[in-house]
């Protein structure tokens, strides 16, 4: 069954991060997922669920907000169970996502926004009233499913921690939903309480603001566009007990460092990954890494999904041949 496919996925040494940084820095690869990204992870935790309590019947709509890669995972699932899916993304969304999406078969909408359930054009709204509206349609809302953090508890902390032996002393990952960092940072924490775990999120988003001061700041600012991370609303899913600390990056450093990462390694990072690789550079005295710790950074999915917006300045195509030839017969 399909939930065999998902996880498991693999923990790489990075030689050229651990010697910029002098320490042991490994990458858990997510876009080793059937749907080429973490959120297959939560993607299959929901649609359990909501089938398992009935949610659903066989033949329904499972509809959800995102920033297309739960949506991708979502669609999957799905259609191998024999459901239909129905996608709200958000104009910020990459066009090779768009594509992915509907290539998958799911029916999908662009919205204005993803600034959550409060606003009437963004992803969350338009899709819980999509689901009150049409019988038969179940709307996962991984910002407040309960099911997104259990995800990455029962398999992405586990993993970790097998994979690492149980000496991870950092885990590094992208903020979002928090699902990732809520659910693998707690079964990290509960096995050595003293690790770090650090979230990326990009300027102008408010968790880090919230997990220091426990307060909504006074204005709210449009973030940084880094796909799949950043938000102006504590979504549900973020769980601030076990996070520890909340950097901030930029999306113009984000780009500066995936193609520099990309010249250097010969991998195309995702968006989000490429913020966390921006984080160790802009913050690495801060990190303070020693020689024995051994650092994991989550890298959620791949480049290959963001080149129209990470990659394409470094591309230039050939012009056309001109082979026009004219026979005089
Ligand atoms: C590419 C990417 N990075 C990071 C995240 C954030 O992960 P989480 O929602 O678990 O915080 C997402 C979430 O959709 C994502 O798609």
């Amino acid at each position: 069954m399909i939930r065999e496919f998902i996880g498991n996925t693999p923990l790489r040494h990075c030689d050229a991060l651990s010697t910029r940084y002098h320490t042991n820095i490994f990458i858990k690869e997510e876009f080793h997922n059937p749907g080429m990204s973490a959120k297959d992870r939560p993607a299959l935790f929901m649609i359990e669920d909501a089938i398992a309590k009935k949610k659903i019947k066989p033949g329904g709509i499972f509809v959800e907000a995102s920033s297309g890669n739960t949506g991708l995972g979502i669609t999957l699932i799905a259609k191998k169970l024999g459901y239909r899916a129905k996608i709200f993304v958000s104009q910020s969304c990459s066009t090779e996502k768009i594509d992915l999406l509907i290539k998958a078969g799911a029916d999908i909408e662009i919205c204005e926004n993803s600034n959550g359930l409060h606003d009437f054009n963004s992803t969350q709204f338009r899709a819980q009233s999509f689901a009150s509206t049409h019988p038969n349609a179940y709307f996962t809302n991984q910002y407040y499913n309960t099911q997104n953090i259990r995800a990455h508890y029962k398999t992405t902390g586990p993993e970790i921690w097998k994979q690492t032996e149980g000496s991870i002393t950092h885990f590094i990952a992208g903020v979002g939903t928090g699902g990732t960092i809520s659910g693998a940072g707690r079964f990290l924490k509960e096995q050595r309480p003293n690790i770090k775990i650090w979230g990326i999120e990009p300027n102008g988003s408010i968790l880090g603001h919230f997990l220091k001061q426990r307060t909504l700041p006074n204005d709210t600012t449009a973030f940084d566009p880094i796909e799949g991370i950043g938000r102006n609303f504590i979504p549900g899913s973020f769980d601030a007990a076990y996070v520890d600390h909340i950097f901030q990056v930029n999306c113009h450093e984000t780009k500066r460092m995936a193609n520099e990462y990309y010249s250097q390694t010969g991998i195309m990072t995702g968006f989000s990954s490429a913020a966390v690789i921006a984080a160790l550079d802009r913050y690495a005295d801060k990190m303070g890494f020693s020689k024995t710790d051994i650092v994991v950074l989550f890298f959620p999915d791949h480049g290959d999904r963001y080149i129209s917006k990470l990659y394409n300045e470094h591309i230039h195509r050939p012009t056309p041949l001109q082979t026009s030839r004219h026979f005089n017969f």
